[in-house]
């Protein structure tokens, strides 16, 4: 299933911020971060929703071989011309892509929830089968206390370089789903949105339970202060923005 939203939303987000695959300090931060998460060698390792391979690229040193799955042919082109020779960047859809190889690790950084709980238990489900024996993933939800704070918060994603483009967060409250819109001031009827539903961590549980998968440790990220307008790396679970939960077969 391929949200109809996903691939413009995705597609005007990259080029807005005109990204050509470069690794900054925050992939190095974040990298050392994930690697103790896993909590042992990453061995071989799927990356859904890789965005250009930046991720993939900071960790392909640290794994045996990594598998990336991204659906926006852009950055897919971006992550085969800077790729090493242990990174295999795929372009399609995680929820219907073909791929026989099982894995040590599996990363779904910053995305999941696009669709309905049906979609992410069938996504889930696909992630159980992509494992080994001793397989687990990592993967960030979006945690709904945060989002209801955010709702109606507007910001420039990065005013320096990118001073046109805007961005407004918003809350479906029947769906629980942030809802994340971008446009370029020049032309706001040309505005795309994302919508990610998100889960209370007692939610997320009883999906991956569904799925026959445990959660064996949460991670809480940050959170922004909206009334001090600061982002704080360090949050509870309660008022993060998003967790990453590390699962394994039950
Ligand atoms: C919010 S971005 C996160 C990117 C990256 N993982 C990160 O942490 O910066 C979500 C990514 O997932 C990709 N994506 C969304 N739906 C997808 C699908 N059905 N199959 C493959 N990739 C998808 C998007 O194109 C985008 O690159």
């Amino acid at each position: 299933m391929t949200s109809n939203w996903a691939e413009a939303f995705y597609e005007m987000q990259y080029r807005s911020l005109k990204q050509t695959g470069e690794i900054t300090e925050y992939e190095m931060n974040f990298a050392k971060d994930l690697r103790m998460q896993v909590g042992r060698p990453l061995g071989s390792v799927l990356e859904l929703g890789a965005w250009d391979g930046r991720l993939a690229r900071t960790l392909a040193g640290d794994a045996e071989t990594i598998t990336t799955v991204e659906l926006i042919p852009e950055m897919v082109a971006v992550a085969k011309r800077h790729s090493t020779s242990n990174i295999t960047p795929l372009c399609g859809d995680f929820y219907d892509i073909e791929i026989s190889s099982t894995f040590n690790t599996v990363l779904y950084m910053d995305g999941f929830g696009v669709g309905e709980d049906e979609d992410q238990l069938a996504l889930l489900e696909r992630i159980r089968n992509w494992f080994d024996d001793d397989g687990t993933a990592i993967i960030d939800i979006y945690n709904p206390t945060h989002w209801i704070k955010a709702d109606g918060q507007s910001m420039r994603p990065d005013s320096v370089n990118f001073p046109k483009v805007e961005r407004q967060y918003g809350y479906d409250y029947k769906k629980n789903k942030m809802v994340d819109t971008w446009w370029h001031t020049d032309k706001p009827q040309d505005s795309v949105s994302q919508y990610l539903k998100c889960y209370t961590p007692e939610q997320i549980h009883a999906l991956c339970q569904k799925a026959e998968l445990d959660i064996i440790a949460y991670f809480p990220n940050g959170a922004m202060d909206y009334n001090a307008w600061r982002y704080k790396d360090i949050a509870s679970l309660e008022e993060c923005m998003s967790y990453r939960i590390k699962i394994k077969k039950n």
